[in-house]
């Protein structure tokens, strides 16, 4: 390989680190690179691979002019990245699919459990010395078991959070493509055949006691939970978001929380990330977490190897193990 194969823009966990250096020249990015940087890099002919995050924007002006064969994207999913235009540039993406797909579903459901059992309100207690002892109506919360999950998707994260909520005891619905509808056979149902239901998004949002996003960000799906779905939803609903923070309309989140329209929400993704919405911070109904889906260690070591090899493969002119564009490389 050529001098600089690799740009980047966040060191990754091991292995990430040693199999690139171990395949060629690395640059890694002394600070969050801002996007003219980024463009900057892309467009000096200095890279071959951008080792990219979430973070870094890739639209599609920058990839008009951008001179590199690829991007490796650490993590599943690749809304920072105009996919239309990296094609049309020959650009190929990488990305990290299937190994996050537990830790994200444990974290659902770790969400749903604290958002339905006050967890943080009852540790903030504890720890400011107000526990005086057991009491009878001491930070009552709701019941999960016997209660309805509805999940908005029905991919690899929503059918591993299905598997653990049946676990708990709870009913769960599904609406695979929402806004739109698209009819799953039993087939592809497969083990969860008879154990959940398909329902229209409208019916999903009025009857879950829990509703939970699972879809990728798209233009369909940007503020698909919004003012009108937060007043169709039970007054004693609580919101799970472990997918993207724009898939929900976060004022209008704050305004539904506030005024009781739902009674919680449970998020590891926001809008703009990392603010937050006016008024979202300071509400006791929300459990917050910082985008950590995916944060085991196991899990961030496999995205690493994953992205790396990606990363390898597209300095080589190979097709790399995970492509989110094939037919880049075709162009
Ligand atoms: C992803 O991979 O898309 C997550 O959001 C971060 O792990």
């Amino acid at each position: 390989m050529t001098a600089a194969d690799f740009l980047v823009t966040t060191p990754l966990p091991d292995p990430g680190m040693r199999l690139l250096e171990a395949a060629g020249s690395v640059t890694v990015a002394a600070s969050r690179m801002t996007r003219a940087e980024l463009a900057d890099a892309c467009e000096s002919g200095d890279y071959r691979v951008v080792v990219a995050q979430l973070q870094d924007e890739f639209d599609a002006a920058l990839l008009d002019r951008a001179k590199i064969a690829g991007i490796s994207n650490f993590a599943v999913g690749y809304n920072n990245i105009d996919i239309a235009a990296a094609t049309a540039n020959s650009i190929i993406v990488g990305n990290t699919p299937g190994v996050l797909t537990d830790a994200t579903a444990d974290l659902a459901l770790l969400l749903i459990l604290a958002v339905a059992r006050r967890c943080v309100e009852a540790d903030t207690f504890v720890r400011s010395g107000k526990f005086s002892g057991w009491e009878p109506e001491l930070l009552l919360g709701h019941d999960v078991s016997g209660r309805t999950l509805g999940l908005a998707g029905f991919g690899r994260i929503a059918r591993a959070t299905a598997r653990r909520a049946l676990a708990f005891g709870m009913t769960v619905n599904f609406s695979p493509r929402p806004p739109g509808e698209r009819v799953v056979s039993t087939e592809e149902l497969g083990e969860f055949a008879g154990r959940v239901h398909q329902l229209a998004w409208p019916e999903l949002v009025a009857t879950s006691d829990y509703l939970s996003v699972h879809v990728p960000l798209t233009d369909e799906t940007r503020h698909l939970v919004d003012e009108s779905v937060f007043r169709s939803m039970k007054s004693s609903a609580i919101l799970i978001n472990t997918a993207r923070g724009p898939i929900v309309d976060e004022t209008a989140l704050v305004a539904a929380l506030r005024d009781g329209t739902i009674a919680g929400a449970g998020l590891d993704v926001y809008e703009d990330e990392p603010r937050l919405a006016a008024g979202l911070a300071a509400l006791p109904n929300t459990v917050l977490l910082p985008h950590i889906g995916s944060a085991t260690v196991p899990v961030r070591a496999e995205m690493a190897r994953r992205c790396a090899e990606n990363a390898v493969a597209i300095a080589r002119g190979e097709l790399p193990p995970y492509p989110v564009n094939p037919e880049a490389r075709a162009r």
